[in-house]
């Protein structure tokens, strides 16, 4: 199953390093850091947590419990008030504004309503990120043709969102998220606002998409997705870290007990198999915000 890890027998840039070898590389370092929104609503306090390449996160808590928040810094949508946030070897506290879309080709973000661009198609959804990222047009029909068929979106590839049911709208949000090879996919509530028999479809596409390489965080209140999947659970409440287990469970007591360890393997790490070697290390053109 495991792989020997990458050696480099010469120098590479910096960059590279973060997907060479496998577990032990910190993919997202936060350290005591809090964030205050203007006045004074303190959204996250002192927190610290670490990622490694490969890990799979489940971040739970209530509503306002902060984890938008901590999504929210870590592709520089907004700045931490105090603390360190490194990811993918990017120090987002030093990082200058013009730097911050590099950083975001790295991560893909899924949001709970998806948005999705309401008039252009399926395929020229996922191929959007490739696009204004100025990919050729034999490549960007190459990979959304790999998303499609991986998404399982081929015979809807020229509909509209408004004509896509919620859980073809979710996959084709992740295509968007994926198709451009990050390193890190962040999903805040992919499954908010689908029906239960829906969001359990995403299970296996989260775990297909952890295989290949890319690190998940996944912010959701869904307790059948964390109890299926059992991968590492952070529990957040009032901004604090509360519960970190290596293969946790969902609680719904107000006071979450602690769970046993259930065969506590963190997902088998690798990279990314669908991009280039550039891409992975960041250096390739992948999706922007928009
Ligand atoms: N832009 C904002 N301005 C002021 N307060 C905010 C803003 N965004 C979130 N908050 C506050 O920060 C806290 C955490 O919110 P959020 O990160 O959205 O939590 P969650 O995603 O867990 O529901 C809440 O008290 C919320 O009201
Ligand atoms: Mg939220």
């Amino acid at each position: 199953m495991s792989k020997a890890p990458v050696r480099c027998r010469f120098w590479l840039p910096p960059g590279v390093f973060s997907w060479v070898g496998k577990g032990n590389i910190p993919i997202v370092s936060l350290s005591g850091v809090t964030k205050v929104y203007p006045p004074a609503s303190v959204a996250l306090s002192d927190v610290s947590l670490e990622l490694e390449r490969g890990d799979f996160l489940f971040l739970i808590g209530a509503s306002g419990a902060g984890k938008s928040t901590l999504i929210r810094l870590l592709y520089r949508e907004e700045k931490a008030t105090s603390g360190r946030i490194v990811v993918n070897g990017h120090d987002l506290v030093r990082m200058r504004a013009r730097e911050v879309p590099f950083l975001r080709r790295q991560i893909g973000v899924v949001f709970q309503d998806f948005k999705l661009l309401p008039r252009k198609t399926v395929a020229q959804n996922i191929a959007f990120p490739l696009v204004v990222s100025e990919h050729s047009p034999r490549e960007v029909r190459r990979r959304v043709a790999l998303m499609l068929e991986m998404f399982g979106l081929r015979d809807r590839a020229g509909a509209l969102p408004a004509e896509l049911s919620g859980g073809e709208q979710q996959r084709t949000a992740i295509a968007r998220a994926v198709v451009g090879n990050p390193v890190l996919l962040i999903c805040d509530e992919p499954t908010g606002n689908l029906d239960p028999g829906t969001a359990a479809g995403i299970s296996q596409l989260l775990e297909e998409i952890n295989r290949r390489g890319t690190t998940l965080i996944v912010a959701t209140h869904s307790e059948q997705l964390v109890n299926t999947l059992r991968r590492r659970v952070v529990v957040i409440a009032g901004g604090r870290v509360v519960r970190d287990e290596v293969s946790g469970a969902y609680h719904t007591a107000a006071e979450p007990e602690p769970v046993a360890a259930v065969a506590g393997v963190i997902a088998p790490t690798g990279v990314p198999v669908w991009g280039t070697r550039a891409e992975r290390a960041g250096t390739g053109a992948g999706r922007r915000k928009h």
